[in-house]
């Protein structure tokens, strides 16, 4: 895994191509930032839209439809996409001189957060659509078709998740042996730095039978191992089959049933969240992978107060005494906030104790951002840009030693590895260790799909290099 820079939550990805539809198909490009879960949700609008008679391109020239699947989280983020609007803008100008239409469309959290306001700023936009709305996607584009400039951000009474179709098995096989599988909308947290309540509203859990149903569509198609996502996916509490309240606990022994599953993930996990059945789950559930991301965002307690974190650093550090208990060969993974207003030297130099006590195998590290209608943002004692710069480079220069002493402490192991795409280099394919790094393997380890025991013989810069037992 990459030690995370400032903005690696932003990772962009172009939707997969689909087969089957002529040339005259409408195209559509779809360019993802931020979290997982967007990442889940523009394959989700991919689908609604080729239900639609959109196909998929990964070449933004071909394109009718530009979406552009935005994130809020940090000021840069949302900085990405008005950039972006301007480079597509003079793309929709060249077309228009040239008879043919292009629509630009802005989903995800900065279009519910800046809703109507990215058309005052970016006028070229035709579509702004908010995330709990992505199923009315096809009749908002009639709406655009007709001539309309459409904002569509009111939360939907009805459940995104129950209208929006589902793809067909071949597309799902192109899509690789590895899924994510949202399970849980929203957040009731309310962090003081974070905007993430007020762009996906408040928690919602999808019910056991649904996410069961599409866990076996996955499988099915051919995928290995499902990563469950939400904000605060280990809050989630759905509706079970027999009709009680589950925990994610439980939900994770019910998909570890599914023939072809073999390898359970979840992500992003709140420490007041981690219960026991959750943590049993840990000891006694193979397929539930020894990698766990659990933010903690500082080690002061002052600062973690004024974060509205709800939790101590003790806490954070008992909490893991006891999930290691349960399985010993965990890696952990967080996230940090340095220069959160009020923030010390004193403050700072918590969160590297903290770190030292943890010993991270992953994490990632940003530089506190002020978002609008955050109370973080109203705070005072605002820590100077200069100050975080030197707080972000003396945590990632600790985190990152322990990342690369992490992988260290493998070399010679015998590990198991999920095999999943050729290599860049003829002659290899790329595996994914049970704490998510690359593993390049020989090609004759095994095919697409195998989970095969490897054993680790050095160390790349974020990657394994393994040898066939
Ligand atoms: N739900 C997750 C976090 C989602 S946002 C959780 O509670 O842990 C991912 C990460 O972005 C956060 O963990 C935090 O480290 C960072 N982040 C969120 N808001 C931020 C802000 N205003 N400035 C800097 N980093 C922020
Ligand atoms: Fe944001 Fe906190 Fe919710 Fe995570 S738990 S999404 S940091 S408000
Ligand atoms: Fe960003 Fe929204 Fe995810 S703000 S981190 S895309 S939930």
């Amino acid at each position: 895994m990459e030690l995370n820079t400032i903005e690696s939550h932003d990772i962009g990805i172009a939707a997969e191509p689909s087969a089957g539809t002529g040339p005259t198909a409408k195209k559509v490009f779809v360019k993802t930032y931020g979290c997982q879960m967007n990442v889940y949700d523009s394959q989700r609008m991919t689908d609604a839209l080729a239900a639609d008679g959109y196909v998929a391109t990964d070449a933004v020239e071909d394109a009718d439809l530009v979406l552009l699947n935005t994130c809020h989280i940090r000021e840069k983020a949302a900085e990405k996409v008005y950039s972006e609007l301007g480079r597509i803008r003079d793309m929709k100008a060249e077309r228009a001189e040239a008879g043919r239409e292009l629509l630009i469309g802005v989903a995800g959290c900065v279009a519910q957060a800046e809703g109507a306001e990215i058309i005052r700023r970016s006028p070229a936009v035709d579509l702004v659509i908010g995330p709990q709305t992505y199923h009315r996607l096809p009749d908002v584009l009639a709406r655009v078709r007709g001539g309309k400039k459409v904002v569509e951000t009111e939360y939907a009474i009805e459940d995104k998740f129950e209208h929006l179709p589902q793809p067909k098995r071949a597309e799902l096989a192109k899509r690789g042996v590895t899924a994510f599988l949202t399970v849980q909308e929203g957040c009731d947290k309310f962090c003081t730095f974070c905007v993430v309540p007020y762009t996906r509203g408040s928690e919602v859990s999808r019910p056991v039978a649904q996410i069961v149903a599409e866990a076996e569509r996955l499988a099915e198609a051919g995928v290995r191992e499902v990563t469950l996502l939400g904000q605060n996916v280990n809050a989630w509490h759905g509706l079970g089959e027999n009709g009680e309240e589950w925990g994610l606990g439980r939900l994770l022994f019910r998909l570890a049933e599914i023939p072809g599953l073999a390898r359970l993930r979840y992500t992003t996990s709140h420490p007041r969240d981690m219960d026991e059945e959750l943590i049993a789950a840990h000891r006694d559930l193979p397929a539930l992978m020894p990698y766990l991301h659990l933010p903690v965002q500082s080690g002061s307690d002052r600062i973690l107060k004024a974060m509205n974190r709800r939790h101590t650093a003790r806490d954070y550090l008992a909490l893991i005494e006891r999930i290691r208990a349960a399985r010993t060969d965990i890696a952990m993974s967080g996230d940090f906030i340095v220069g959160f207003p009020g923030e010390t030297d004193a403050d700072f130099e918590a969160t590297l104790e903290l770190v030292r006590e943890v010993n991270y195998a992953s994490a990632f590290s940003f530089k506190y951002s002020p978002r609008p209608g955050t109370p973080g943002a109203e705070m005072d004692g605002h820590v100077a840009e200069a100050v975080k710069d030197e707080r972000l480079q003396r945590l990632q220069g600790l985190l990152l030693k322990q990342q690369q002493d992490f992988g260290l402490s493998l070399v010679g192991k015998t590990i198991d590895t999920l095999i999943e795409k050729p290599g860049r280099q003829a002659g290899q394919k790329v595996g994914r260790s049970p704490w998510l790094q690359p593993v390049i393997v020989d090609d004759k380890a095994g095919g697409i799909g195998d989970i095969i025991d490897v054993r680790i013989t050095r160390t790349g810069y974020n990657s394994l290099f393994a040898e066939l037992v």
